[in-house]
């Protein structure tokens, strides 16, 4: 049979750790997608070595370039990048028949739904399980397992460095700064420090989730946004007298006025799931009228978890599984629930 052949743009850790998947799993893969996965060509902005042999690989330093190969089937964007080099070269694969794989929640929360109706125009899919909560599968819950429900609400952490500093200072009573100053000694925040703790990146998360839970346009700009950034110490000890945590808590739910997204810094029961979550990790939380509350739990960033959701979606195009991006066409949106207006 044919093999499936990738062309990956980014080899940070995301792509590191796809390349690591690919050579390491060959024959699990191949069992599991009933053809060979193969890696044809790579991109990156530097050639520097990366921990893994790429020598059996094509080298592109344009990932426009790397997206219009012949000999790609699937383009895999892990460079991440709301605009830019990503956003030319997603649209360059499907413009040029590719199938895409991307971890860019950036660009799928502004131009997910531009990109959607590209693809659904040329018959191609756009994949980003790793887009949203990493390693944590919620997108395939969502779109598979619980395709049998009505999903009532949509809840979760989804940002592991403010998870992580929220419970420092909770756990050894740093202050913000201290605890802020530790995560990025860690290396745990974004380029730009404020997607982390302004709650933009779980806000682009949410706004992933909702779209595909609701039957929405993607619609970052009416999530209500707020950071972590003027939650104290202070904050954190009343909270805990009162049996409470604070978290970057993220909610999607359908109201009578219209879809209702915020994250925010909420008081959460210290005994409950989302309570409980220590550290970088993330938790989304599902609600279905025929299934009930289901609780995930995972990691939402880094090589392993991250590698692995981007394999999971290039696994299911290799099998033919063809699902439209957010789960059902955009084109077939109902009108209704895309012009809903802005909670107040
Ligand atoms: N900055 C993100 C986080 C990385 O901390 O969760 C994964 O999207």
């Amino acid at each position: 049979t044919d093999p499936i052949r990738l062309g990956i743009a980014g080899l940070g850790t995301v792509g590191r750790g796809v390349v690591r998947i690919v050579q390491t799993h060959r024959d699990l893969l191949a069992s599991r997608a009933g053809r060979p996965v193969e890696i044809v060509a790579v991109s990156a902005r530097s050639r520097k070595d990366r921990g893994v042999p790429l020598d059996a690989y094509a080298w592109e330093d344009d990932p426009v370039a790397l997206a219009r190969r012949d000999d790609i089937d699937v383009f895999v964007e892990v460079m991440g990048g709301a605009a830019g080099p990503a956003k030319d070269a997603t649209e360059a694969a499907l413009a040029a028949g590719k199938d895409v794989v991307t971890a860019n929640k950036a660009l799928l929360a502004i131009h997910g739904h531009a990109l959607a109706e590209a693809a659904e125009a040329t018959g191609r899919v756009i994949r980003f399980e790793a887009a949203v909560a990493g390693g944590i599968p919620v997108i395939k819950a969502l779109t598979e397992g619980l395709a049998g429900n009505e999903i009532r609400r949509v809840m979760g952490v989804m940002n592991g460095t403010c998870n992580y500093i929220l419970t420092r200072m909770e756990n050894a009573g740093l202050t913000y700064d201290e605890a802020f100053a530790e995560a990025d000694g860690l290396g745990y925040l974004e380029a730009d420090p404020e997607l982390d703790v302004g709650g933009i990146d779980a806000g682009h998360k949410l706004a992933l989730l909702a779209a595909i839970a609701f039957g929405t346009r993607v619609d970052f700009p009416n999530v209500r946004l707020e950071g972590i950034g003027s939650v104290t110490i202070e904050d954190i000890r009343q909270a805990a007298d009162m049996g409470y945590k604070i978290k970057l808590l993220g909610v999607a739910q359908m109201t009578g006025r219209g879809l209702e997204q915020r994250m925010s810094p909420c008081l959460v029961p210290d005994t409950s799931p989302l309570g409980q979550l220590q550290g970088g990790t993330n938790m989304v939380v599902l609600e279905g009228d025929a299934v009930g509350q289901i609780v995930l739990r995972g990691a939402g960033a880094g090589e392993g978890p991250t590698a692995s959701a981007v394999i999971g979606d290039v696994i299911d195009i290799a099998r033919g599984l063809r699902l439209p991006t957010f789960g059902q066409p955009v084109g077939a949106l109902r009108q209704a629930r895309a012009a809903y207006a802005a909670v107040p």
